[in-house]
């Protein structure tokens, strides 16, 4: 998928830049509809899993075509903001106007479709270097200091508490008990994102999470040390 390649500047100082008809098209698509969702779901998460992606990539290769369509629309059909089937089928009639191959919509289909952390009670088996390339590349930015960020801006979103020593952590059966639970933020870390850096897929991913996976580490003992415990 050459044809529509964009390296950016800030993505890779040192490749020239490409700018493609085709990834502005599905970028500025993409940017108008994740204007409603919350901070840790807004553009800038498609701009930093961008960066992750171009990280990851570099390292473990590729079709960067393919992994930079699938992380513009990654979170388009999220079901947490939109209606899923009714985005999915916008995103086909997207990508078929841009006449892009059908084998390569249906890849940016099935990554997108498989993505999600939520996904792993409804997973159907799909693989492909590029679409742990685009898992590893959201996952990251669901950890270390921007991991923290999000968690607490979405636990705000839905108005939930911090912490409340009351409530333990869950294991949820099913994707729907998962979407609807309620629980404390600090909860959250235990019920996914301390779970990540072993459910990293690429080497690089694994390696970048662990730092991440520290820092978080360390700010649960001192949030712990300032509740008195
Ligand atoms: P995915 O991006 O794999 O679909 P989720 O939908 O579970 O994963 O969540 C995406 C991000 O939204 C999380 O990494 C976290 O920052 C935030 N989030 C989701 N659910 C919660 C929750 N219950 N409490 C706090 N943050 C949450
Ligand atoms: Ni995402």
């Amino acid at each position: 998928m050459k044809s529509y390649f964009v390296f950016e500047k800030r993505y890779h100082p040192q490749l020239i830049i490409m700018k493609s008809k085709t990834s502005q098209v599905i970028r500025d698509w993409a940017k108008s509809k994740l204007q409603s969702v919350d901070a840790g779901h807004d553009w800038w998460h498609i701009e930093r899993v961008m960066i992750n992606a171009k990280k990851l990539y570099t390292i473990e290769g590729g079709d960067w075509g393919v992994i930079e369509l699938a992380v513009l629309l990654h979170d388009v059909p999220d079901p947490k903001f939109f209606d899923e089937e009714k985005m999915l089928q916008e995103i086909i009639a997207v990508l078929n106007e841009e006449q892009l191959p059908q084998d390569d919509i249906e890849h940016i289909l099935q990554i997108i479709q498989n993505l999600s952390f939520s996904k792993q009670w409804s997973h159907n088996g799909f693989d492909s270097l590029e679409y742990r390339i685009v898992q590893d590349a959201d996952r990251l930015d669901a950890i270390g200091a921007i991991g923290i960020a999000r968690a607490f801006s979405y636990g705000g979103h839905k108005g939930r508490e911090f912490y409340n020593p009351d409530k333990k952590p869950q294991q949820y059966n099913d994707a729907m008990a998962y979407r609807k639970s309620d629980s404390p933020t600090i909860n959250h870390f235990y019920e996914k994102l301390l779970l990540l850096k072993d459910l990293m897929k690429t080497e690089a991913g694994k390696k970048m999470a662990l730092q991440r996976h520290e820092y978080m580490e360390g700010f649960l003992q001192q949030f712990y040390s300032e509740m008195g415990q």
